[in-house]
């Protein structure tokens, strides 16, 4: 069979958002709560995590969610409901500007969020991606828009100094993420 749309070189708009779902999941695996692990250690990749969410969510809601409402009128692909779990992860993220390490629940609501995340992903991945797939919405265009928004999400991350400086805060509002 010939594949007549998709170019060699440039990942569709699924398979950049299930990289991205591949590449947090792997920060969820490496995570160990305290004691097996030092509180910087801990801190680190949960903010790593926290990033990576917050961009991706902002990909899924600017573009994503928006073209799958339009390709995919049928009810039972639920977007909203999808809505709705973006709304909690953000609110667990959120309680990362001000959780420390050394603060009871820290770990926990790591792990909660995790939980939360592999769940959505589980839905989208066996749901949404699939219906998307057999719709007659152009991933190989909206790959692309993914693409160059998430290249402008991760320079303002850059330019906020928080992936390359260590920076014990969270920037996350540097990113204008949504309500
Ligand atoms: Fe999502
Ligand atoms: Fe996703």
């Amino acid at each position: 069979m010939v594949n007549e749309v998709k170019k060699p070189d440039a990942a569709d708009a699924l398979e950049i958002l299930r990289a991205d779902h591949r590449s947090v999941e792997k920060l969820f695996d490496a995570f160990r709560p305290a004691p097996d692990a030092a509180a910087d250690a801990r801190f680190a990749l949960v903010k790593r995590a926290c990033e990576q969410l917050t961009v991706h969510a902002m990909l899924e809601e600017e573009l994503l969610y928006p073209a799958a409402s339009e390709a995919l009128p049928d009810a039972t692909i639920k977007v909203d409901e999808a809505l709705v779990e973006h709304y909690l992860v953000k609110s667990l993220i959120q309680r990362f500007v001000t959780l420390e390490p050394s603060h009871t629940g820290f770990d926990a609501t790591f792990k909660v969020l995790s939980e939360l995340v592999r769940h959505h992903v589980d839905e989208e991945e066996k749901t949404l991606f699939p219906a998307l797939r057999k719709s007659s919405l152009d991933l190989a265009e909206l790959g692309n828009r993914i693409a160059a928004r998430k290249r402008q999400l991760e320079e303002k991350l850059d330019a906020a100094g928080v992936r390359s400086t260590g920076d014990r805060t969270f920037s996350l509002s540097h990113l204008d993420f949504p309500e």
